[in-house]
């Protein structure tokens, strides 16, 4: 099969590491890609929101099957346009942009969790028609508070509040000065949830689902877990507190009432669903939910599942998910975060990447994030640069399989947290 994945980040670059070991994988073509992807197949110069550009692609191109790794085509729409396209017929692993929803709109994803009695925390919505209202609510709701911009905001709609004075601003910012444009035109007011988060994700045909794993991610930069929030500096699987009778709460009363609600609700969804959770006092809620899978969670979920990843596609575009049997791979494994210095604020692109190869050793990975080649060179191009995946017979060892393997990377204002999967030893 001839493959095109959409997206340029460390979940990509694993998506193609992953795919490029089926024998079913013939081609594979990565848009925009990065200096990792390059490795395993060909990056080609492409904008994942241009779906007539990538139609006319897979259709030049012999593409059998279009994975798209980012959630923004999907809310567009990519799914919808490519399987309504005359010249084209394939598969496409995503959902539809109606059920991209769950993750495009906070307000439509809580909807659907209310609806299917699927545990979540308490919620109200707001917009400028009831703006007012919205400051009452706020002033009288228990501390703290949590914000949420309805649309996609590149990760940075979320606000949780210790005071109701810094609510109150916040939510004049999002509804009165449009902060985040149009996705916060409605505002998503929730309870606070206590607890320790964890990311678990399923492949879904919209009737049948595999769990194919689960990952803490460390979103904040500094080390204990304090500082701005960023894309994930890190993440760990398997999770302690993720056991048999955690996993099976979950699956209970969080997937199976998702995946029933997707099909009693008629939402196609033939992709990965990735819920982000909350174990409060051993029960789970759900925070959210993405259309797409994690990053870095991706580098972690993926080195762990045994399975042939593009077979598993075919089976879930054929109706066949059910006949699949999943397999981990018994070590844990960590992924820690080379980022840019100044990241998650501003930082500089184009420096130098120095890897020294041979120090690596077997039991460990680099995901390519923000790099591109040049020439001979491999250059900083974004925020999150690697991702540096290990195994371990433990967590700790394979966190320090990831530091030590930090030693032999260096570019011009690196920065890595040093303490991922703290809380666990
Ligand atoms: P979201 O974009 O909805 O995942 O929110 C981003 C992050 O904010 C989550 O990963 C949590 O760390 C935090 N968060 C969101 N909603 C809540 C909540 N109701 N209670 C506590 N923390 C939350
Ligand atoms: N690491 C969190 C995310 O991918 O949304």
């Amino acid at each position: 099969m001839n493959i095109l994945l959409l997206g340029s980040g460390g979940r990509e670059h694993a998506l193609a590491w992953k795919m490029k070991q089926s024998p079913l994988c013939k081609q594979l073509f990565i848009a925009p890609g990065n200096a990792g992807t390059l490795q395993v197949g060909e990056n080609i110069n492409m904008n994942v929101n241009d779906f007539a550009t990538i139609e006319n692609f897979c259709i030049e191109r012999s593409v059998d099957m279009v994975v798209v790794g980012p959630e923004e085509p999907l809310v567009k729409g990519v799914y919808d346009h490519l399987k309504s396209s005359s010249g084209w017929r394939g598969i496409v692993v995503g959902p539809s942009a109606k059920a991209a929803q769950l993750e495009g709109s906070k307000a439509f994803s809580k909807h659907f969790m209310q609806q299917h009695n699927i545990p979540t925390a308490g919620y109200a919505e707001y917009d400028e028609y009831n703006y007012e209202e919205g400051k009452q609510y706020i002033a009288s709701h228990t501390l703290p508070i949590v914000l949420k911009a309805n649309g996609l905001a590149a990760g940075k709609g979320v606000v949780i509040c210790n005071t109701h004075k810094e609510a109150l601003n916040a939510f004049e910012e999002m509804i009165v000065n449009k902060q985040f444009g149009q996705a916060s035109a409605k505002v998503v007011i929730e309870e606070f949830l206590q607890g320790i988060e964890l990311s678990v994700f399923v492949l879904t045909d919209g009737v049948d689902y595999k769990i194919i794993g689960h990952a803490k991610d460390y979103k904040r930069i500094g080390e204990g877990d304090t500082g701005l929030n960023t894309g994930g500096m890190g993440c760990v699987s398997p999770v302690p507190f993720a056991d048999e009778v955690f996993m099976k709460k979950v699956e209970e009363l969080v997937i199976k009432p998702t995946i029933k609600g997707l099909h009693t609700d008629v939402l196609e969804y033939k992709g990965f669903v990735f819920i982000g959770l909350m174990n409060t006092n051993g029960e789970p809620y759900v925070i959210e939910y993405n259309c797409r899978m994690g990053d870095p969670e991706t580098e972690v979920v993926l080195p762990r599942l045994k399975n042939d990843i593009v077979e598993m596609f075919v089976a879930m575009d054929q109706g066949g998910l059910k006949n699949i049997h999943i397999e981990f791979d018994e070590r844990f494994v960590a992924a820690v975060m080379a980022v840019s210095g100044g990241y998650p604020g501003d930082y500089e692109k184009g420096k130098h990447i120095a890897i020294k190869i041979d120090q690596l050793k077997g039991d460990t990975m680099l995901f390519h994030a923000g790099t591109t080649q040049v020439g001979n060179n491999v250059l900083t191009n974004g925020g999150r640069v690697l991702a540096v995946t290990s195994y371990g017979k433990s967590m700790k060892e394979a966190v320090s399989n990831s530091m030590a393997a930090m030693e032999s990377i260096q570019f011009e204002g690196m920065y890595y947290r040093k303490d991922i999967g703290y809380e666990f030893e």
